[in-house]
C-alpha cells in the first residue's frame, strides 16, 4: 500500500491542511486512505470537502459504506455534494441503490452527482426506471440532463438513418441558399421571413426599433411592441441553423413625461424580452455590456446636480446590452465547429487581440441619415466571434446595413431586411461603395422581386 507523500495530521492548522490537500494531485489506487478518512470527520467543512475530493480519486470500492455514511450525516452542502460525487466515482454496482436514494435528494447538485454516477450503469433496468422518474423533475438542469440521456436512446434508433444522411447534413450546416447571399430586401421583415427556408442562416445580429423612441415605427402599446418582437424572433429561431447564435442589442428606453405634472416612463426592453426569447427556444449564453464614453450620454442629472436631494438621482446611461443566445440543441459547440473543414476553421481564427471580458468599450456612431445605427466595430466583433468565413449573417432590422458592411469585410455573406425605403436606398449606396469584393455587389430587392428570385432558384434546383 502506498503512503501519502505529505503529513496530513488533523492537528495541523486548517489552512495548511487545505493547501496540502489541494496540491495532492493524482493518487495511486493503492494509496492508504487512513489520513484522508480521518480528515473526512474534521470540524472544518472545507477540509472535509477537500478530503472527500481526494478520497474520490482513489476509486476504491471498499470505501463505499464509509462514503455513504459521511454523505448521510454531512450537514455542509458542499461537502455533501463531494461525498456523493465520490460514491459515483467508485463506478461500482453496489453503489447503485445508494445513488438512486441520493437522486431523490432536495439539493439539485446532489441529484446531478447521483445521476452522473448512475450513468455508468445506464443499461440496468433500475437505473432506467430512476431516470424515467426524474424526467419531469421540477429542477430545469436535472430535467435537461435526464431528457438528453433518455432522448439519446430514441436517437440511437434513428442513428442508422442519420449516418446515411450525415454527409449531406454536414455540408448543409455550412452552406446557405445562394439566392439569399448579399440580398437586401426593402420590406417588412415578417413579410419577407415567410419566404425564407428553415435553417438557412448561421448568425443573426440585430438592434430592433427602440419602442417608440424614434419616429420610424410606432406601436400602440409596449405589449404590442414586445409581441411584434416575439413574432420576428420566433421566425429568426426557425431560420437559424442548429446550435447557432442570435445576438440582440437593446437598451432601456425612456418615454418622456407628458408635462411637468407627470413622470416619465422607462422600459427595460432587454430584461422584458429575455424570458420571451428563452421561451421561443434559445439558450442564454452571454451578457455583453457595450460601454460608451461618458460625454456621449444624455444628461439626466442636471436637476439633482443642483439640489442634491436623495431620491431625485438619475444616472446618465452609457451602456447598452448585447445579449448572446444560441438556438437550443443537445449538441455541444464542438459539433458546430466540426462541421467546417480545416481550411475554413484556420481562416476564421481570431488572430489579433480580442476583448476578454464582457465589458466592451466602443464609441457610438452618429450617422447623418439614420438616427440609430450601431458602430461598425460592434458588428465586426460579433460577426468575427460568432460565425465562420462564408457563413450567412442576418439582420432583420438592417437600417443603413452596418451588419452587411461588417459581414463583407469579414468574408461572410449577408441577408438584410429593412422596411424604410429611405434607409434601404442609403444602405444600397453604402454597401456598394464600401464593397471591397467586386463580385459581391448588394442585390437590393422589393418583396415581390425576392419571392421571384426564390421561385426561380427553386425551379432551377429541380
Ligand atoms: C435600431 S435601427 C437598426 C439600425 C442598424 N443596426 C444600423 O446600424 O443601421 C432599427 C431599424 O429597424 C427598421 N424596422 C422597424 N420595423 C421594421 C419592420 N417591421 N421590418 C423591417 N425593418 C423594420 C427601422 O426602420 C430601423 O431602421
Amino acid at each position: 500500500m502506498s503512503v501519502l507523500p505529505i503529513n496530513l495530521s488533523p492537528h495541523l492548522e486548517s489552512n495548511l491542511l487545505l493547501e496540502r490537500l489541494e496540491q495532492l494531485g493524482k493518487l495511486p489506487a493503492d494509496t492508504d486512505p487512513g489520513p484522508l478518512l480521518e480528515l473526512a470527520h474534521h470540524p472544518n467543512p472545507k477540509v472535509r470537502t477537500a478530503a472527500a475530493k481526494n478520497l474520490a480519486k482513489l476509486e476504491n470500492p471498499t470505501l463505499l459504506s464509509f462514503l455513504v455514511e459521511c454523505a448521510l450525516k454531512e450537514n455542509n452542502t458542499l461537502a455533501r455534494r463531494e461525498f456523493v460525487a465520490a460514491i459515483g466515482r467508485l463506478r461500482h454496482p453496489e453503489a447503485i441503490p445508494h445513488l438512486i436514494a441520493f437522486s431523490q435528494d432536495i439539493d439539485p447538485k446532489v441529484v446531478l452527482q447521483a445521476i452522473r454516477g448512475l450513468l455508468c450503469f445506464r443499461q440496468k433496468a433500475e437505473v432506467q426506471d430512476c431516470l424515467q422518474q426524474l424526467r419531469d423533475h421540477p429542477n430545469e438542469l436535472i430535467q435537461k440532463a435526464v431528457r438528453a440521456e433518455l432522448d439519446k436512446k430514441v436517437g440511437n434508433v434513428k442513428q442508422q438513418q442519420a449516418v446515411k444522411t450525415a454527409a449531406k447534413t454536414k455540408s448543409d450546416h455550412t452552406r446557405s441558399p445562394e439566392w439569399m447571399h448579399n440580398v437586401f430586401v426593402n420590406a417588412d421583415v415578417l413579410e419577407v421571413l415567410r419566404h425564407v427556408p428553415d435553417e438557412s442562416v448561421h448568425l443573426t445580429f440585430t438592434s430592433p426599433p427602440y419602442y417608440n423612441a424614434r419616429d420610424y415605427t410606432i406601436y400602440r402599446s409596449y405589449e404590442e411592441y414586445l409581441q411584434f418582437l416575439v413574432r420576428v424572433f420566433t421566425e429568426v429561431h426557425r431560420i437559424t441553423k442548429e446550435g447557432r447564435f442570435f445576438v440582440l442589442n437593446t437598451s432601456p428606453v425612456l418615454v418622456p413625461r407628458m408635462s411637468r405634472q407627470h413622470s416619465s416612463t422607462r422600459y427595460l426592453i432587454p430584461f422584458d424580452i429575455h424570458p420571451r426569447i428563452m421561451q421561443i427556444g434559445f439558450d442564454f449564453i452571454d451578457d455583453i455590456i457595450w460601454v460608451k464614453p461618458e460625454p456621449s450620454a444624455k444628461n439626466r442629472n442636471g436637476g439633482f446636480y443642483q439640489h442634491r436631494k436623495p431620491l431625485g438621482y438619475k444616472a446618465n446611461s452609457i451602456v447598452e446590452y448585447v445579449i448572446v443566445y444560441r438556438k437550443h440543441t443537445s449538441k455541444l459547440i464542438d459539433w458546430n465547429i466540426h462541421q467546417y473543414d480545416e481550411e475554413t476553421v484556420a481562416a476564421s481564427k481570431i488572430r489579433e487581440d480580442y476583448e476578454k471580458t464582457n465589458l466592451w468599450r466602443i464609441a457610438p456612431t452618429a450617422d447623418p441619415i439614420h438616427p440609430a445605427v450601431f458602430p461598425l466595430e460592434l458588428a465586426t466583433r460579433i460577426i468575427e466571434l460568432y460565425s465562420y468565413r462564408g457563413d450567412l449573417v442576418f439582420d432583420p432590422f438592417a437600417g443603413r446595413g452596418t451588419v452587411g458592411m461588417a459581414a463583407l469585410q469579414l468574408q461572410r455573406t449577408y441577408f438584410l431586411t429593412e422596411k424604410d425605403p429611405q434607409y434601404a436606398a442609403y444602405a444600397k449606396e453604402l454597401l456598394s461603395t464600401g464593397n471591397l469584393f467586386g463580385g459581391n455587389a448588394v442585390r437590393m430587392m422589393t418583396l415581390e422581386e425576392f419571392v421571384n428570385v426564390k421561385r426561380e432558384s427553386m425551379e432551377k434546383e429541380r
